[in-house]
C-alpha cells in the first residue's frame, strides 16, 4: 500500500530512486555522471535535507541550491528540455512510491523551482 511522504527515510528512498532514474536517462545522465561527477553518498543526504526543509519542516539545509545550478550551467547549458525531463522523472518517481498531500506538494514545489531555474538559465544563456 502506498502512503504519503512522512519521514526522512521516505525522503531518502525518494531521492535515491529518482537518482537511479536520472543516472539511467539518455538526456540527463551525462550531466550528473560526466559533468558534475556526482558522488551519491555525499549528494543524497544534501537532497534529503533540502526536501526535509520543504516538506517536513526540517531545518538542516543551509546551502544555496540556485548557485549550484548557475555554476553547473556554465559547464553544461541547461535548457527547457532538461528541466522538462527532470520534472517528468521526479513526478514519475513520486507517483510510483507515494500518495497524499505531501507527495502532491513535492511535485508542485519542484515544478515551481524548475520554472524559476529554467527562466534564470535562459536569461543567463542569452547574455553569453
Ligand atoms: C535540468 C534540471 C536539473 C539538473 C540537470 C540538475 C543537476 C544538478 C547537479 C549536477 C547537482 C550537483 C551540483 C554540485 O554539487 O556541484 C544538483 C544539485 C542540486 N539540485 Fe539540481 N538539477 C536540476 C534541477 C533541479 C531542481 C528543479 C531542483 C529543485 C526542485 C534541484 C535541486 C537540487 C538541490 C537541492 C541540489 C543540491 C545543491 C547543494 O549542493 O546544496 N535541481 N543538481
Amino acid at each position: 500500500m502506498k502512503h504519503d511522504i512522512q519521514t526522512r527515510d521516505d525522503l531518502f528512498l525518494l531521492v535515491k530512486t529518482f537518482y537511479e532514474k536520472l543516472f539511467a536517462d539518455e538526456l540527463l545522465q551525462t550531466i550528473f555522471i560526466d559533468v558534475a561527477k556526482i558522488k551519491l553518498e555525499e549528494h543524497l543526504p544534501i537532497l534529503v535535507d533540502f526536501w526535509d526543509s520543504i516538506l517536513l519542516d526540517g531545518d538542516t539545509y543551509r546551502r544555496n541550491q540556485m548557485e549550484k545550478h548557475t555554476e553547473l550551467n556554465k559547464k553544461f547549458r541547461l535548457e527547457k528540455q532538461h528541466f522538462d525531463q527532470w520534472i517528468f522523472l521526479w513526478n514519475q518517481t513520486i507517483d510510483e512510491l507515494f500518495i497524499g498531500e505531501k507527495a502532491e506538494h513535492a511535485k508542485f514545489r519542484a515544478k515551481s523551482i524548475a520554472d524559476i531555474m529554467s527562466y534564470k538559465m535562459d536569461y543567463l544563456n542569452k547574455e553569453l
